[in-house]
């Protein structure tokens, strides 16, 4: 049988309830671009009914994706082993899906998300097994270092007692929208349909990217509304009876039960340390191979092949020959105007992350099925630039910097750990043979390979090396605000 499809071309329109973005945690419609300091607090729960009481004062405050937050911003979310503590009955607990259950270091898992070797959850610093269980996670964005340690002093004072810090909060840190390896990031997000107004980004000089790449139909973000397929994204229910359940509406697929989904999401988080040096080195080698070949590339252009955009987020394929510098657009397909992938390699980064219409047979079915596996990206770099010479300690190549990645999805295994998966750390993926993903894949010791398509013959490049390891990770639940006071309420 023939499944639904979305609103892209081929597919049929769908019409969306209205959203209720007051009811939805602020991550949702923005990354939080105005308030470059993030700390990032693991915490478990001290006290189950003390951690409830705070939940239940911080709820009113926590920032929703209606109103921006003029002062300082808050995430608040959970792990399963974290709503277990709270209280939330076995019931409830069992309709959460299978990878939240099982967290993100489950053998399968990490199997599936490429965290072998460096990679591997037994030598993560948080999340992996021998680390303290994770039951909540609060994100505090902040203008300023001095916001960020009063907002941090007044939050701590608020849950002392009922949530106690496992590790030490991770600082993530803005600049000016660039990623370590020096390239414009957060260009490219899904943009739900129905949104009251456009998603501020961490960039929000871009102009604003066209639906026909964009949009998605809400629920592949917000749980309780129609997704790709027509149907409601489905998340967590709980009994019906109370009338702190009362104030969630009902689960239309469960009969009886309410729905603690509506308005939330999934949110992935990994931290990933990024090897900054031997990505410029890399580049510097790459370039002198290609020059040795008779077929130069500059390490800048190397290093764009790879992204799949210039530094400044411009498209290759839009700016084959440059970096235009500006912001990037994301006006752009490949089936028209580079099937081949003269222009963006077919296994670079933003290709194999959103293939978006490259496939030769249907490019108006290859962009409904790119739309299937969209994430919303909200994560920020940690950790100082490298400089050389250092101005700074933390400048220096041997500290460790690298992305917090933050995405939110209302399927874990459709969405990001497709993506992982079966796009960025698949080794045949778009015909190629035995090579991953240049920026962020799991490289073998000895060394990947990429191919950069050219005419009249391709450069393959070879020994690139690894330069993304993941350092921890969790999977967690970002409940509406609702769903908060319903989980402030449990045992009441
Ligand atoms: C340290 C690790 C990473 C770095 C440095 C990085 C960097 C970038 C950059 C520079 C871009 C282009 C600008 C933009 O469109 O935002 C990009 C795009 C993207 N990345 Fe990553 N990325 C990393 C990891 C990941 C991971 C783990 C995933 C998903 C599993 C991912 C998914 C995406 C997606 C979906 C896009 C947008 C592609 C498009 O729609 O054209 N990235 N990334």
């Amino acid at each position: 049988m023939a499944r639904p499809t979305l609103n892209g071309p081929g597919g049929r329109s769908t019409s969306v309830p209205p959203l209720d973005t007051a009811d939805m945690q602020g991550l949702v419609s923005r990354a939080y671009g105005h308030l470059p300091l993030a700390r990032y607090l693991l915490c478990e729960v001290a006290d189950a009914a003390a951690a409830r009481g705070w939940l239940g004062s911080v709820a009113p405050g926590v920032s929703t994706a209606a109103r921006r937050d003029e002062g300082c911003g808050l995430v608040v979310a959970f792990t399963y082993a974290g709503l277990a503590a709270l209280g939330l009955d076995h019931d409830a607990l069992a309709t959460f899906p299978r990878p939240l259950q099982e967290g993100m270091v489950t053998p399968h898992r990490s199997r599936i998300l490429g965290d072998d070797g460096p990679s591997d959850p037994a030598l993560w610093r948080w999340g992996g097994p021998g680390t303290p269980v994770i039951h909540v996670l609060l994100v505090i964005y902040a203008p300023d270092e001095a916001e960020v340690e009063r907002e941090l002093g007044d939050r701590r004072a608020a849950f002392a007692g009922a949530l106690a810090e496992i590790a030490p909060p991770i600082e993530g840190i803005l600049q000016g929208g660039v990623e370590h390896f020096g390239f414009a990031d957060g260009l490219s997000q899904p943009v739900l349909k129905g949104w009251p107004r456009r998603t501020a980004s961490v960039r929000p000089a871009a102009p604003p990217p066209p639906m026909k790449w964009e949009e998605v139909n809400p629920g592949e973000v917000v749980l309780g509304y129609p997704d790709n397929y027509d149907k409601p994204a489905q998340g967590p229910t709980v009994g019906g009876k109370g009338t702190a359940a009362a104030a969630l509406p009902p689960a239309p697929w469960a009969p009886g039960r309410r729905h603690l989904g509506q308005n939330g999401t999934f949110l992935v988080f990994r931290q990933l340390a990024q090897d900054v040096g031997a990505f410029r080195r890399h580049l510097d080698e790459a370039s002198a191979t290609t020059a040795a070949r008779g077929t130069p590339l500059s390490p800048q252009e190397v290093g764009a092949k790879m992204v799949g955009r210039w530094p400044s987020g411009a498209s290759l394929v839009m700016f084959p020959g440059g970096d235009p510098g500006g912001a990037g657009t994301n006006d752009f397909g490949y089936h028209e105007q580079d099937q081949t992938g003269f222009r963006c390699p077919l296994g670079a980064h933003v290709r194999r992350s959103n293939p978006r219409d490259s496939s030769a047979e249907s490019p108006a079915k290859s962009l409904i099925s790119s739309k299937n596996h969209r994430v919303l990206r909200r994560g920020r770099p940690y950790g100082l630039p490298l400089v050389d010479p250092p101005t700074q300690p933390g400048e220096e190549e041997s500290a460790e910097r690298g992305l917090l990645f933050l995405c939110l999805n209302s399927d874990f295994e459709r969405q990001f750990e497709f993506v992982q998966h079966t796009w960025l750390d698949n080794g045949f993926f778009a015909g190629l043979c035995n090579e991953v993903d240049p920026l962020v894949g799991p490289q073998p010791e000895s060394g990947g390979g990429f191919t950069v398509p050219d005419t009249p013959v391709r450069r393959r490049l070879t020994g690139v090396p690894r330069f993304v390891t993941t350092v921890g990770g969790a999977y967690f639940f970002l409940p509406g605000i609702r769903a908060l006071e319903y989980l402030a309420a449990l045992g009441a």
